[in-house]
């Protein structure tokens, strides 16, 4: 039994917009997830980090789905910026039962809690936000507003005694950038490690790796990954 986490597969089995056309790592792309998913076995857990198919609504999801749904493991899935498809976990959860499509959770004001015996920890987290992404004052500041809400309620779901992990879609660190919001909810709740995705290409040279402030950080968006779960280890030296 071992955690995963990987995020942006932007999945375009049905719709106009595989990730092939931009060349260089994306070039085969899906069969790449698939043997990436070879190290995971079906009692493993995998977190997908948000982004996770093009389609313009749940229906226009179905095949990218299916094949998440076929990959081994429980995924327990988070909203990115491009999960056009996602309206609310109610219709998300309702069409994967319509259609058949197993093991597949949830991750939105909720908590899941991983044990592999040595280490039970609850998985929180939320899609975040980057500030600097849409400058353009209040609204801005409400989305930031509505995802501290959204990992608070996360957190606060989780058993107290539990130790926390967190993961986003956005980056709570990225560049110079610190998302001070996101990054007090963690320390307010003892969260020391946290994965993101969303930073593809050229942008992976900014990315933050590595602790910061007594939070580590880890960058899993599938290029970046070359397109293999990555394994979140627990050991002794590994805080929680
Ligand atoms: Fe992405
Ligand atoms: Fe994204």
């Amino acid at each position: 039994m071992a955690l995963f986490a990987i995020g942006d597969l932007h999945l375009s089995l049905a719709s106009e917009k595989p990730m092939d056309v931009f060349g260089g790592g994306w070039e085969g792309y899906v069969d790449k997830i698939k043997l990436g998913f070879e190290r995971v076995a079906p009692d493993d857990t995998v977190i997908l980090c948000g982004d996770l198919s093009w389609g313009m609504t749940i229906n226009e999801s179905l095949a990218d789905f299916r094949f998440i749904g076929e990959l081994p493991g429980k995924k327990i899935i988070l909203k990115g910026n491009h999960d056009y498809w996602f309206e609310t976990v109610a219709k998300a959860k309702k069409f994967f039962e319509q259609n058949d499509i197993p093991n597949i959770e949830i991750l939105n004001n909720n908590h899941f809690i991983y044990d592999e015996g040595a280490a039970r920890v609850a998985i929180c987290g939320t899609r975040g936000w980057l500030y600097d992404e849409n400058m353009d004052g209040t609204h801005n500041g409400k989305i930031m507003a509505r995802e501290v809400i959204r990992l608070e309620a996360s957190l606060k779901s989780a058993p107290p005694d539990a130790g926390k992990i967190c993961f986003f879609h956005y980056p709570p660190r990225f560049k110079n950038y610190v998302c001070a919001d996101i990054i007090a909810v963690m320390e307010q709740y003892g969260v020391k490690r946290c994965w993101y995705g969303h930073i593809h290409g050229a942008a992976h040279r900014f990315a933050v790796t590595g602790t910061a402030d007594g939070i580590e950080y880890n960058m899993v968006s599938a290029d970046y990954l070359k397109f293999i779960p990555q394994r979140v280890c627990f050991s002794q030296t590994h805080m929680l």
